[in-house]
């Protein structure tokens, strides 16, 4: 089985790698990354050493280099998690995130088109459902709730799924799509809240969460997703999208304190700071097709997943503090410096001053 991954040496695409040669003793990959500022080829020395990975530094736009790897290759399956993730990043930027999350797609299946393969699989997101009201704990995203997507990030990544969706009915591409909802685990990039707030937390330094904190996230363990995926890729319905969710609902500000409490640092360092724009209240997601027709369901919980990871962050440190003294610090003086500055404590957050 060799299966083409874009994005692999980013976060989720790394872990599935690791996943998939581990789970798979027939398994080949190839795996196409831009290595951009997320993507980091070191996440995967350990892979690479297995004989069988290979890597191609390339970008998903690339219509000749995309060519070329079909042409010289066949693919049993092609996985795109290759995209520009960040919501933030997405906000004061928008155009990368059009261009890589959308044309890139595209020019991905256009290659399958022409070379053909068995499975198209496109790494999606609950974030293009938009959001749900945090009153309404009743509510759930299913596959047919309709596609509202509030950042330009969610709003690239629907995008990418309705023209996978196209390409399946117009020229019977062999397409699935997957929607998960929050991640967590290991070579996550400092930008995310999870391991953002546990390396700051580390340093001792200030802990920024957006407004109240109240913003509600459904988080899944990135080995549960990668089990999800290969299900999808080796057993899921052409056309069809499978929503991935972790059952485990948590506001930000309580998971930023379960993060202080394992590593044993002060709450005082929380700061609550001018809110994200736009900032989708809450996810959660019905996992109830992919459990009645591939009988996939999340096995980590996410206090025991949590502890697991913070574990391996403070194990890992050369990993992540070679990213935080590079270009990371000017991003993170940019996102983080004038609404630091302007903050307030927890006490003041609390009291719904911010
Ligand atoms: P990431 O930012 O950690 O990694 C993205 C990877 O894609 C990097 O290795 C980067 O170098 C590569 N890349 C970016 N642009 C490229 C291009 N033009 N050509 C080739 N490679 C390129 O992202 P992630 O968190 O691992 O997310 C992976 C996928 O999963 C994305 O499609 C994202 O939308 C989706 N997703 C993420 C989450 C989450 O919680 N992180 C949840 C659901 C879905
Ligand atoms: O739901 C799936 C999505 O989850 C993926 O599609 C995205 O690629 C991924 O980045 C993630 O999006 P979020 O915006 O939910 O993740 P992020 O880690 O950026 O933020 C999680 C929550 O924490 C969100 O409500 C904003 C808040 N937050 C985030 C950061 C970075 C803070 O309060 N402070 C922070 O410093």
């Amino acid at each position: 089985m060799k299966q083409l991954v874009t994005g692999g040496a980013g976060f989720i695409g790394a872990n599935y790698i690791h996943y998939i040669l581990e789970a798979r003793a027939d398994a080949r990959v190839v795996c196409l990354d831009a290595l951009t500022y997320a993507g980091n080829y070191k996440t995967l020395a350990s892979a690479l050493g297995s004989g069988r990975l290979s890597f191609v530094k390339g970008d998903i736009r690339d219509a000749a280099l995309v060519d070329e790897l079909f042409r010289g290759d066949s693919f049993d399956a092609v996985l795109n998690f290759a995209a520009e993730s960040h919501v933030d990043r997405s906000i004061d930027d928008p155009g990368l995130f059009l261009d890589t999350n959308i044309l890139g797609v595209r020019t991905l299946m256009d290659a399958c088109r022409k070379y053909g393969t068995g499975r198209f699989h496109q790494v999606s997101t609950d974030e293009v459902y938009g959001d749900l009201p945090l009153d309404r704990p009743d509510m759930r995203f299913t596959e047919a709730t309709p596609l509202r997507a509030s950042s330009p990030y969610s709003a690239s990544k629907a995008s990418a799924d309705l023209l996978a969706l196209a390409y399946h009915r117009t020229y019977g591409l062999p397409v699935t799509i997957s929607r998960c909802s929050n991640n967590y685990g290991p070579y996550q990039f400092p930008e995310k809240l999870i391991p953002l707030m546990i390396i700051n937390a580390v340093g001792g330094k200030s802990l920024p969460v957006y407004g109240k904190g109240e913003n509600v996230r459904d988080w899944v363990h990135v080995n549960d997703h990668s089990r999800a995926i290969d299900a999808i890729v080796t057993r899921g319905r052409p056309g069809e999208v499978y929503n991935i969710g972790g059952g485990s609902e948590m506001a930000n500000i309580d998971v930023v304190r379960m993060i202080i409490e394992k590593l044993g640092k002060d709450s005082g360092l929380i700061r609550h700071i001018a809110d994200r724009p736009g900032h989708d209240k809450r996810y959660a997601v019905d996992f109830g097709k992919i459990k009645a027709e591939l009988g996939w369901e999340p096995q980590v919980g996410f206090e025991d997943g949590l502890s697991g990871v913070i574990d391996w962050y403070l194990a890992n440190e050369p990993w992540w503090s070679e990213i935080i003294s590079g270009a990371y610090k000017d991003y993170y003086d940019g996102m983080y410096g004038a609404r630091l500055a302007a903050g307030t404590g927890e006490a003041a957050g609390r009291a719904g001053l911010r």
